[in-house]
């Protein structure tokens, strides 16, 4: 049951934020979204990863109730998206929705604007934009016309609109693609700091670190589908803290090299196969030590090595093992993660 409380409507369900089973879309011969099920516990961070036309935005704009699904089902709050879309509508807020403002009028003006449509008052309306603009850095460029924004700016102002009247869930889509370093850990704090006031955010992303420093659990699409759930440290023990990057002096000594780390590692090393670079997960960077003693013991002069954190590549590699051929430390990994599963 919605109660209604000073005309606004509460969640009535208050463990999932997000429920959706079975989500698909079309379109023509593409399921872009191919079955996709998420539960998003209230109160949390989730974070969706996955490459470029994964099916992350046309997910969102489903449970956002842009999109009709073609089939499964979605709830928030409780609320089912497609059968109670207006309510839902009340629950949420999509940063990105705010595209078509008015590029004429200043980012403060546009912001009153939109507080005024919300309800609020002249003096509060003022206030607010007052406030979201500092908080996102963009108090300098308050009186300035939109078209004359940068992309960072638009992302930043973008954002403070859909904070205006913060709602129970909101979702992220890329909240810091195209973000310098500054702003982008500015949006982080900004992020964690609406969950402490008690806001769900779902967000999605293309950076593992980002999913990394944010979320509390993560679910990983790939070509419309969800190839892995769980926390951030699951995904993780699944690729190996680290990656290792290296290559040998002589080419002929690759095969030796592999065995050598393998066995010291105790991991499946691979050959991309461009320059000849092995890569290997780590589970402990600090074991690299060990590798070299390893490697000069038995006579394998290097020509470069790293050991660096690993990329969304090679977590997709790992856990689709998409390009990997007979590698079994990968299957059992995806495994684990599907055990990992709620
Ligand atoms: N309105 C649309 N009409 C036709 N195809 C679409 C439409 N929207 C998305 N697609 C296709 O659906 C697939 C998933 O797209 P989607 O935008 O959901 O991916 P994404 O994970 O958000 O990617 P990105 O990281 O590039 O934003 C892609 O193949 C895309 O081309
Ligand atoms: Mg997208």
């Amino acid at each position: 049951m919605t109660r209604m409380i000073n005309d606004q409507i509460t969640p009535n369900n208050g463990d999932w934020a997000v429920e959706a089973n079975g989500l698909v879309k079309v379109f023509g011969d593409n399921r872009a979204v191919d079955g996709v099920d998420l539960k998003v516990r209230a109160g949390s961070i989730y974070g969706v990863l996955g490459p470029n036309g994964a099916g992350k935005t046309t997910t969102i704009s489903m449970l956002a109730t842009l999109l009709r699904p073609d089939a499964g089902s979605a709830r928030i709050f409780g609320h089912d998206v497609v059968k109670e879309s207006h309510i839902v509508r009340q629950l949420i807020g999509v940063t990105g929705q705010y595209a078509s403002v008015d590029e004429s009028l200043s980012a403060t003006e546009n912001l009153i604007i939109f507080s005024r449509l919300l309800g609020l008052g002249r003096a509060e309306s003022k206030r607010k934009a007052a406030d979201l603009l500092e908080e996102f850095g963009l108090t300098e460029a308050a009186k300035r016309p939109l078209k004359n924004f940068s992309g960072g700016m638009r992302r930043r102002l973008d954002l403070a609109a859909s904070l205006i009247s913060q709602p129970p869930l909101i979702f992220l889509d890329e909240p810091t693609t195209g973000l310098d370093p500054r702003t982008r850990s500015q949006m982080w704090d900004t992020i964690r700091r609406l969950v402490k006031t008690g806001s769900t955010v779902l967000l999605t992303t293309q950076y593992l670190d980002e999913a990394d420093q944010l979320a509390d659990r993560i679910a990983v699409i790939d070509r419309g589908k969800v190839v892995a759930e769980g926390t951030v440290d699951e995904l993780k023990m699944s690729v190996g803290n680290s990656s290792l990057h290296l290559r040998v002096l002589n080419p002929g000594q690759i095969e030796l090299a592999r065995r050598t780390i393998d066995q010291v590692l105790g991991v499946h090393s691979s050959v991309s196969s461009e320059a000849a670079k092995i890569t290997a997960p780590m589970a402990d960077a600090d074991r690299v030590t060990d590798l070299l003693i390893a490697l000069r013991a038995a006579d394998i002069p290097l020509s470069e090595i790293s050991v660096q954190k690993p990329t969304l590549d090679e977590v997709f590699l790992t856990i689709t093992g998409h390009g990997v051929q007979g590698d079994t430390t990968n299957a059992s990994s995806s495994k684990e993660l599907e055990e990992a599963k709620v």
